[in-house]
């Protein structure tokens, strides 16, 4: 998945964004000194709560918003120096749905090639309509289109020149499971065959885990974590095992320090603990040592989900 090894798609440096405060509002400072390089042909997950400030480094980078200071280099392109080669090396799916409904999906893709000066012989607009499952729509009006569909078409959008970065802000949000899984094995396709760099936002966690090789996670304006997917796993040492006793079990028994047990209703009894302090095996030990017949056992890891409240919690 790493083509290039060791070279950056994206650099960012000492990025801060302030937007003026409207109707009395103070001025908010939605992003407050970011240093953030995105090596090429990764796949990159960009995480926060609501409000964190991802879009707005989005967007940044599309050239919608304008930066306060920083310094942002796309594709080895300083965006004030060379714009209209950082701007060509990068396309981005808007969180916000901005098409103009009175244009087809093949009018819309058309004038956006248009737009980034794609000769009519390399344009790709019906390859683009079958990759994004809308060949059958081509077409309709956009105002036809359902929510996933609309959505479907922006990710067309910010493919017609053929990027070098794909940047994708919550392409999933409200799309359902079947198109979700499609647009991701699309995603996959186009980093693992063509070496497309993939950054993307998404509030469901199990995509990240899922997708992404590396995540950076950024609260209130500020890059608070960035590691291997794998590696932020490993932060997490808490584990959970479940067991389901056979015949029932003792109201009270000895148990390993630093293991904290639950019942639950149906019998099964949950035992949280940490890596560091503890082994499964002392637990079976202790649980042998009541008299407990052990029916079923399953343990569960932490998943992102876990290690993203850790360290988004404020602790
Ligand atoms: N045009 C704007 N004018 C004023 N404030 C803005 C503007 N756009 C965003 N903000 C504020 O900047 C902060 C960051 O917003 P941003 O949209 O970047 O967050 P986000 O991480 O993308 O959140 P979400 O997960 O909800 O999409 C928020 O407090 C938001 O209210
Ligand atoms: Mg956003």
């Amino acid at each position: 998945m790493s083509h290039d090894i060791g070279r950056n798609a994206i650099e960012i440096e000492a990025l801060r964004k302030t937007y003026a405060g409207r109707a009395g509002q103070p001025p908010k400072e939605a992003l407050k000194g970011v240093d953030l390089c995105i090596p090429q042909g990764s796949i990159f997950g960009l995480l926060g709560p609501n409000g964190a400030g991802k879009s707005t480094m989005i967007n940044i980078l599309a050239g919608l918003v304008i930066k306060t200071s920083g310094r942002v280099k796309i594709w080895g392109f300083d965006q004030d120096v060379n714009p209209r080669q950082s701007r060509a090396a990068i396309g981005v799916m808007p969180q916000e749905l901005n098409l103009d409904p009175f244009f087809t999906p093949r009018g819309a893709l058309e004038v956006q090639a248009g737009l980034y000066g794609v000769p009519k012989r390399d344009r790709r607009t019906d390859e683009i309509l079958e990759l994004i499952g809308l060949s059958d729509k081509a077409d309709a009006y956009a105002r036809t289109l359902s929510g996933g569909m609309r959505r479907r078409l922006l990710l067309g959008k910010a493919l017609v020149h053929n990027p070098q970065i794909l940047v994708l802000d919550e392409p999933t949000a409200g799309v359902d499971i079947e198109l979700r899984q499609m647009l991701w094995t699309n995603v996959r396709k186009l980093n693992e065959e063509r070496g497309m760099t993939i950054i993307l936002t998404t509030h469901y966690l199990e995509e990240a885990q899922e997708m992404c090789d590396e995540i950076a996670i950024i609260n209130h304006g500020a890059l608070i974590k960035r590691d291997t997917t794998k590696n932020l796993l490993g932060l997490m040492d808490a584990k959970t095992l479940v067991i389901e006793p056979e015949g029932g079990a003792p109201e009270v028994f000895d148990l390993p320090d630093g293991v904290k047990m639950e019942r639950r209703r149906d019998g099964a009894l949950v035992f949280d603990y940490s890596r560091g302090q503890c082994s499964a095996n002392a637990i079976f030990d202790a649980v042998k040592a009541a008299g407990i017949i052990i029916g079923d056992v399953r343990t569960m890891e932490p998943d992102l989900e876990d290690v993203f409240v850790e360290l988004t919690s404020g602790k």
